[in-house]
């Protein structure tokens, strides 16, 4: 009875015109075309020259249909944060705000990391409360002086997170230090016995950036001194009832930087770690928030300069003698709080949604975006109404799993990864794969996608093609329509265009698809 009857085929059928899907291509003729391609690559070798140029329209990306997993990431693998800055000013963090808590829990699960520059000037529950002037880092223009929060605000804080079904990280000041240079833990003892006397459970981390903190405070702590200090905070972890938190650091940034400064200190900090950290975390930006311009937001360029960033940490990894996970645990498109009109519109998510496909790829456990709310780079805006990003993370979350496949893919400016489906968006039991990715070309492009067998002739795959009247847009297109929840909070009906498997599809110029094939037999995916 699979897909049978489906009364909104028809309507569907309908809009294939608009979005220039071509007519069905039957198997056979699929099979011929390939057979153009192979005599066409033959006489090319000859250096013949040939007029087959014009019959050879498509694109095609090849599954192993028969393929082991890749990867297995994290059901948290899309996770974000809120930068600790937004705790100065408890007030004005909308955590306690319904639309807000909704919007949040549409993207669950994730992580919700509690962490930046900030995080190293937080105290806790100080009596005397600790007054003092803005103090402004000459490197970014924060605010780098110290402040205090309450347990009163650490509970809302948590309240959210449960509230949103997420899971609190929480990053703690490593620069409360005696004179001789050791670690203070006062502050950080009366946080997680706070924490653990309300029964909280979240997971943590110790400073950010430590290896910018001269750049930033003036201050240096060495990555031996950090791998001390993040010892000391697992043990009193495990001493407080949190053995099974997580832990994680060094929280690096300037990775792939030509100075290499970031690798070499998270090499240090890993050669004298003891086993106190779950993952490998660290910093990733692509550019300079007050210098970038459109154009950046689309240059190929831009896009590969993160398998260069992610390769020189796994070297440094390696290189420690280690062997852990990374995390990129604070990451978007441009440092400094995100580019103005460009981080929050639809263009930044053609960055995003590669950086979530190649950091699966390449084995990454978990992505968190910088951020969820405040800056230039949220995902939710100030008037608490979602931006593009957000709606292609709720698609994400959606639409591809945690199970990794690998795509075989050509060209630069289609940037697309290939996942098994959750189960909650299968059809009738039947399993199914998603591709997704971008056209980065200002034309369209022909794909199809070879190489996998269906369980059922019926089987159909559903496509969600996102694209928007301007790369500067506030708002985003699926299939068309303009994204927008419901009255009532709750997510819209996203509907697919339905198609054949094998058949050719035509990818809009400057868009972002999802690809879902319903019935598709890759074992990996159901066994
Ligand atoms: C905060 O500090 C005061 C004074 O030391 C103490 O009485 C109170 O229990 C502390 N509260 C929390 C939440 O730690
Ligand atoms: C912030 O607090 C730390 C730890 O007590 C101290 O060393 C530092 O000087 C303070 N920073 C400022 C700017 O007051
Ligand atoms: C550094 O100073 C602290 C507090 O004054 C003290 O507890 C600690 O033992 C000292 N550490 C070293 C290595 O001297
Ligand atoms: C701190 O580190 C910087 C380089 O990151 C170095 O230039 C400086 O001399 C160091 N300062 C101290 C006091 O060790
Ligand atoms: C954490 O401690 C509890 C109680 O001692 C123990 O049962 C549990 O196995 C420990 N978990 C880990 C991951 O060490
Ligand atoms: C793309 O970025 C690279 C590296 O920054 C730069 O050399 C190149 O000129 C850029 N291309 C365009 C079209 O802006
Ligand atoms: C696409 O971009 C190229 C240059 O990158 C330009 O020459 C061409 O006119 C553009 N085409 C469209 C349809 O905008």
């Amino acid at each position: 009875m699979y897909f049978i009857t489906n009364d909104r085929d028809k309507n569907e059928y309908k809009k294939l015109g608009k979005l220039r899907i071509q007519t069905t291509l039957h198997p056979g003729f699929t099979l011929i075309l390939l057979g153009f391609c192979m005599i066409f690559l033959i006489l090319s070798a000859w250096n013949f020259n040939n007029t087959l140029n014009r019959t050879i329209t498509s694109h095609v990306f090849y599954l192993n249909s028969r393929q082991p997993l890749l990867h297995t990431v994290s059901d948290k693998f899309l996770s974000f944060g809120l930068d600790t800055s937004l705790l100065r000013d408890m007030k004005s963090l909308p955590i306690k705000d319904n639309k807000f808590i909704n919007l949040a829990r549409h993207l669950a699960p994730a992580y919700v990391r509690i962490g930046g520059t900030s995080a190293d000037c937080l105290h806790f529950n100080q009596t005397t409360q600790i007054i003092s002037e803005e103090i402004i880092s000459p490197v970014d223009g924060q605010d780098i002086s110290n402040f205090t929060i309450n347990g009163m605000d650490f509970e809302n804080l948590y309240k959210f997170a449960t509230e949103s079904k997420l899971r609190m990280i929480f990053d703690l000041n490593v620069l409360i230090r005696a004179d001789n240079g050791s670690w203070d833990d006062i502050n950080v003892k009366n946080i997680i016995s706070f924490a653990k006397n309300k029964n909280m459970k979240l997971d943590w981390q110790l400073g950010n950036e430590p290896n910018s903190f001269h750049h930033v405070f003036n201050r240096n702590v060495s990555a031996i001194q950090l791998a001390h200090d993040y010892h000391q905070l697992r043990q009193l972890l495990n001493e407080v009832g949190y053995n099974e938190s997580l832990l994680v650091g060094p929280e690096v940034n300037h990775v792939g930087d030509t100075n290499h400064m970031g690798e070499y200190y998270a090499k240090t900090f890993l050669e004298n770690d003891k086993n106190s950290v779950n993952y490998v975390t660290w910093h990733q930006y692509y550019l300079n928030g007050r210098e970038a311009q459109l154009i950046d937001f689309t240059n190929l360029s831009t896009f590969n300069y993160l398998p260069k960033q992610i390769k020189s940490m796994q070297e440094a990894i390696k290189s420690s003698g280690e062997l852990i996970p990374m995390w990129l645990s604070e990451t978007s498109t441009a440092y400094g709080g995100g580019a103005p009109e460009l981080s929050d519109r639809f263009v930044a998510g053609f960055l995003w949604l590669d950086k979530l496909g190649y950091s699966a790829i390449a084995g990454l456990n978990v992505v968190t975006r910088q951020s969820l709310f405040g800056g230039n780079y949220a995902m939710i805006g100030p008037d608490l109404m979602p931006n593009p990003d957000w709606w292609v993370s709720v698609i994400y979350k959606k639409f591809v799993s945690e199970k990794v496949l690998r795509l075989s893919t050509s060209l630069e400016y289609l940037r697309f990864y290939a996942h098994c489906t959750p189960k909650k968006a299968w059809i009738g039991k039947v399993s199914a794969i998603t591709v997704y990715g971008s056209n980065l070309a200002n034309f369209s492009v022909p794909i199809s996608i070879q190489g996998i067998p269906i369980f059922h002739r019926n089987a159909k795959a559903f496509l969600y093609v996102l694209t928007s009247d301007s790369l500067q847009s506030r708002t985003i297109k699926l299939n068309e329509e303009i994204l927008k929840l419901q009255s009532n909070g709750n997510l819209p009906s996203f509907q697919p265009i339905v198609f054949e498997p094998t058949q050719q599809i035509t990818l809009p110029p400057y868009s972002m698809v999802f690809i879902v094939i319903h019935g598709a037999k890759v074992p990996v995916c159901y066994i």
